[in-house]
């Protein structure tokens, strides 16, 4: 679809247009070194895949919007396709010199307009924040989102590991105590590929957090993850040229695998980390189990990753026993990101 008006253009985008794919990583790429200059630039490798493959158990779609030749701006839309039917996630950036020329409203107007088209009753989006004594943070992103009149539903807290920082005997302490809690409990590890035994746990403990972590007054329902799913994002991760590594905890009477964390490394950004789900079944909890594979987690992506130099992890800021445990580790605050939902 092409919108044209006598100053902009508006195309939907075609992932497999080299030239489309590349302006949209410039978009991305400026957009955060901008406004999230603490951050890498994102992977142009994932970045150019990611358009072709979409978010598994999602309907992507992307517009560019061109002032003259020059790519400007990029909206992304994703529709739930297996859960949360009601809902659709926008993600909008504008280049910050040409910010505040009704580009951004445009954008929006187009993603209401799809996702109504598309049976959704709600749109989502989110922005990052300015914490106090943190980075500068211009605001933006939320400013545009009340004028546009959505909600503030929820935020959430980015915090960051500089690995210059990490006390290897505070964390050997931590370990320690956590392990003297945890009798009749087993680390597992592994990389990239869950082994066959635990994939259903895995998805089983994945799924869970959409209900579990805070979520505020954000309105989205339970995600349905399965074995199928969590191959699909692996096989995903591995053509975006990502590695993943995971560690859980085994309760050793029932075999099954009752805590989880991940980190994931983007292709061509060995120096930084994502920090993935982290979740204890409500079963097993209060044992340190959630100490444990952070930590483990932590040493296993040292250990693979010798470039590596941060983590980025982003929990709910009411989240406490996941910030206590980020805060042992040296984990620091760096900004806040706000989720809006409006009804359309
Ligand atoms: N300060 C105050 N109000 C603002 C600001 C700002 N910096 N930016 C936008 N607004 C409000 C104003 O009411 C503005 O109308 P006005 O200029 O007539 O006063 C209205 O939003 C529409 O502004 P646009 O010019 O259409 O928006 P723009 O093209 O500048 O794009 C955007 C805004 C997308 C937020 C841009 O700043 C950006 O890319 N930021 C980084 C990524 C981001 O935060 N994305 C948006 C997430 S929230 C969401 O999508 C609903």
């Amino acid at each position: 679809m092409t919108v044209d008006t006598s100053s902009l253009r508006i195309v939907e985008l075609d992932p497999d247009d080299a030239h489309a794919a590349e302006a949209s990583y410039a978009i991305h790429a400026a957009v955060r070194a901008y406004g999230q200059p603490d951050l890498p630039p994102p992977s142009r490798h994932r970045h150019v895949h990611l358009l072709r493959l979409g978010w598994p158990g999602h309907l992507e779609k992307h517009w560019l919007a061109y002032d003259g030749d020059v790519a400007v701006a990029e909206l992304d839309v994703s529709l739930p396709q297996r859960d949360n039917l009601d809902n659709a996630w926008i993600d909008l950036h504008v280049r910050a010199e040409y910010r505040r020329r009704g580009i951004g409203r445009r954008l929006y107007e187009l993603a209401v307009g799809y996702a109504r088209a598309a049976g959704r009753t709600k749109l989502m989006a989110s922005s990052w924040e300015q914490i106090p004594d943190g980075p500068f943070r211009d605001g933006a992103g939320s400013a545009f989102a009340r004028a546009m009149g959505l909600g503030r539903v929820h935020e959430e807290t980015r915090r960051k590991l500089y690995l210059s920082t990490v006390d290897d005997a505070l964390l050997d302490r931590l370990l320690a105590d956590a392990y003297a809690h945890a009798d009749g409990y087993s680390p597992v590890q592994w990389t990239d590929r869950c082994p066959d035994e635990y994939v259903p746990d895995m998805a089983y403990l994945e799924g869970r957090l959409s209900t579990d972590a805070p979520t505020g007054d954000l309105d989205w329902g339970p995600e349905n993850v399965d074995a199928e799913l969590i191959r699909e994002m692996e096989r995903n991760r591995a053509i975006m040229g990502g590695r993943a590594f995971h560690t859980a905890v085994r309760h050793d009477a029932t075999g099954r695998l009752v805590a989880l964390t991940g980190t994931m490394i983007e292709h061509g950004v060995p120096e930084h980390a994502w920090q993935m789900i982290t979740l204890v079944d409500p079963d097993h909890r209060g044992r340190r189990l959630g100490t444990i594979v952070k930590i483990e987690n932590l040493r296993l992506t040292v250990a693979g990753e010798p470039a590596l130099q941060a983590i980025d992890t982003t929990n709910a800021t009411v989240n406490r026993h996941m910030i206590a445990i980020n805060h042992a580790m040296g984990f620091v605050p760096i900004d806040v990101e706000a989720e809006w939902q409006v009804s359309i």
